[in-house]
């Protein structure tokens, strides 16, 4: 293939096929969250393959304690926000707390009000066999499905603490055998959060479909982290697991505190700032 070619290649959509061709060739896939349209431009712009409008918007844009008050409508308009600025990479949103969990007619129904409105790609979905039926309806409504196991942060007040998920056998057991349900019932990606790297190695190695770890080590197919995490815009937040890749807070901070500086000493406006 000519340069040129491959260049078009890299620059094609990125969809749930050419993801299980990434795992099959061994090319890890970069996965991050984004929740507006002027960071999803930036990320999509920088070559990320997937952009996940996670429920974490709850915690990070709304200032939520948990994921769990994130609503269908607020999720639809993350979506919406993100899908416009996309030109690339794959988009999954999150299917929010409560809206799937009840009966398979219900979340078929919150999942095609998600497509439809937001135009998003695909879904994610946390849980194993207990969503099985929701999971079963909206793949047969033609709706690709990401699935989400380990620590699922909308079953926080049943875990009550988010520590490490499956160190114990008869977990890990259950997390082995949930992989292999979601992949059985056709979902094109799983994402494992905040497990032993050992075990998320396992997972991805017996499994066709791409895994996608946060906190699982590096022997699984791609990685995902909060981009308000790994920016350093959150604060307070340092597991073992998350890199940050610069401080904006503090770049921000000081920006702020000049701009303020400036408007007080009335150097900003100056006269070329004018009309
Ligand atoms: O909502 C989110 O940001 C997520 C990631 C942590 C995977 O689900």
């Amino acid at each position: 293939m000519s340069t040129y070619a491959q260049q078009k290649d890299e620059d094609r959509k990125v969809t749930t096929h050419r993801l299980l061709e990434m795992k099959q060739r061994g090319e890890k896939i970069s996965m991050l969250t984004a929740y507006d349209y002027t960071s999803a431009t930036i990320l999509d712009g920088a070559g990320i393959d997937v952009l996940l409008v996670g429920d974490s918007a709850s915690n990070v844009m709304a200032g939520n304690i948990t994921t769990l008050p994130i609503t269908l409508d607020q999720m639809i308009y993350h979506g919406k926000s993100v899908m416009k600025a996309v030109k690339r990479a794959l988009v999954v949103v999150d299917m929010p707390f409560g809206t799937y969990q009840g009966n398979a007619l219900e979340a078929v129904a919150s999942a095609i009000r998600i497509m439809k409105e937001s135009h998003a790609d695909c879904l994610k979905m946390e849980g194993g066999a207990e969503i099985k039926e929701s999971v079963r309806r909206i793949l047969s409504a033609g709706i690709p499905i990401m699935g989400h196991l380990g620590l699922t942060p909308q079953s926080i007040n049943k875990f009550g603490t988010y520590t490490v998920r499956a160190k114990e056998e008869a977990e890990a057991n259950k997390l082995i055998e949930d992989a292999h349900i979601l992949e059985e019932l056709g979902c094109f990606a799983l994402v494992l959060e905040k497990i032993p790297a050992k075990l998320a190695a396992q997972v991805a190695s017996e499994l066709t479909i791409p895994v996608i770890g946060i906190g699982a080590g590096g022997g699984v197919d791609g990685q995902v982290l909060v981009m308000h995490d790994m920016l350093g815009l959150t604060q307070g937040f340092s597991p073992r697991f998350l890199r940050r890749y610069a401080n904006l807070q503090e770049v921000i901070t000081k920006a702020c505190k000049e701009y303020i500086n400036d408007v007080k000493s009335r150097d900003f406006p100056n006269d070329k700032e004018q009309y």
